[in-house]
């Protein structure tokens, strides 16, 4: 154990599912055996695209959680809580917009995404605009509130989110030289080096894209999505010789949940023609089965029990509370405020 900060965070979009299981909280699972971790649900930053589709926001929350839970992310280990508990982070969040130059938040690449999914949702008639909100610009800004508010040294992400990270150390940075103080850390991204699991079509998966694998999902869905992934599209008989190679999708899937004998094994059945698509996508099925059993089983406990994870988060809040109200004074303080 090291005294580093690490800081991350998740939108609270709901169910997780096996793309956020392995390019996310099995991570966060091995840092907190080593780092002074604090993992949020961004429910803030789940309103700057969202805020009209509000009905589910708290069991989202619920729902984010209890994947991390039975996942393996420990509250006795890391602070666990909700971004929009610790009001300390909007506090920060509005000294920080006035320091930000506006170019810079302009610059995000990201934004350009997120205005995509907007002009969608207008289309889609989910949305009465397509104009990015006033919050939504502000989405790094958010993102470096969260994480100066615990002074974090490394922030765990995808490569999608590095530019934010980017934005965050020069706010910091900025803040540091305007007030003449150097208490502030510049965060540095912590690049998961995973392999990309794909959704079963061969695209990102994503809950959006209806191609993803829910960590909660039972055995029958899971064996029912596994069935529609995308195998070789040029063997059209079992008997036709398989290229594990050109297997769009399953053939990932068994490097991640086979052992090396059986990936092997699967490989040389599937070039022989000895095993049909459909067995094999059985096979991996009982595998990525076994795999979540244990987690699924722990998740249930949860479900059936949602004050529990209820008391989880206050507990987290008010721990993450106590330091962010620390580090909230250090700012005021350098600001000169009264
Ligand atoms: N933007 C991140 C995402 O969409 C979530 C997030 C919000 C975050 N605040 C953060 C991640 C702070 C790391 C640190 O995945």
């Amino acid at each position: 154990m090291n005294n580093k900060i690490i800081v991350s965070g998740m939108r609270s979009t709901g169910k997780l599912h096996l793309g956020h299981y392995f390019g996310v909280i099995k991570n966060w699972v091995e840092l907190q055996k080593e780092f002074n971790c604090y993992y949020f649900v961004a429910d803030w930053h789940a309103l700057t695209t969202k805020f009209n589709q509000t009905e589910n926001l708290r069991q989202n929350v619920l729902d984010v959680t209890m994947d991390w839970l039975a996942s393996g992310i420990d509250p006795d280990k890391s602070t666990i809580y909700v971004q929009s508990h610790v009001p300390q982070i909007a506090q920060l969040h509005i000294l920080l917009s006035m320091i930000t130059p506006q170019n810079w938040v302009e610059r995000d690449p990201t934004l350009k995404d997120m205005a995509k999914i907007l002009r969608m949702q207008k289309e889609e008639g989910k949305s009465e605009t397509s104009s990015a909100s006033y919050g939504l610009i502000g989405y790094p800004v958010l993102m470096t509130s969260d994480i100066m508010m615990f002074n974090a040294n490394y922030v765990p992400v995808g490569i999608d989110q590095v530019a934010h990270i980017e934005i965050s150390r020069d706010i910091i940075r900025r803040f540091n030289n305007i007030y003449n103080t150097d208490y502030f850390v510049e965060p540095e991204p912590k690049l998961t080096q995973v392999p990309l699991l794909k959704g079963l079509d061969g695209n990102k998966m994503g809950k959006s894209f209806n191609n993803d694998i829910k960590i909660s999902d039972d055995e029958e869905t899971t064996t029912k999505k596994i069935m529609t992934g995308i195998t070789d599209r040029t063997r059209l008989r079992k008997t036709d010789l398989g290229h594990p190679d050109n297997c769009e999708v399953i053939f990932d899937y068994w490097k991640i949940f086979g052992n090396d004998t059986e990936i092997e094994e699967i490989e040389s059945m599937c070039k022989k023609g000895e095993i049909g698509c459909a067995d094999c996508k059985r096979k991996l099925a009982q595998k990525v089965n076994e795999y979540f059993a244990p987690i699924r089983e722990k998740r249930k406990k949860y479900e059936e029990n949602p004050k529990l994870v209820e008391e989880i988060l206050i507990e987290g809040s008010k721990k993450a509370q106590l330091r962010a109200q620390e580090v909230l004074d250090k700012a005021k303080e350098a600001i000169k405020m009264f």
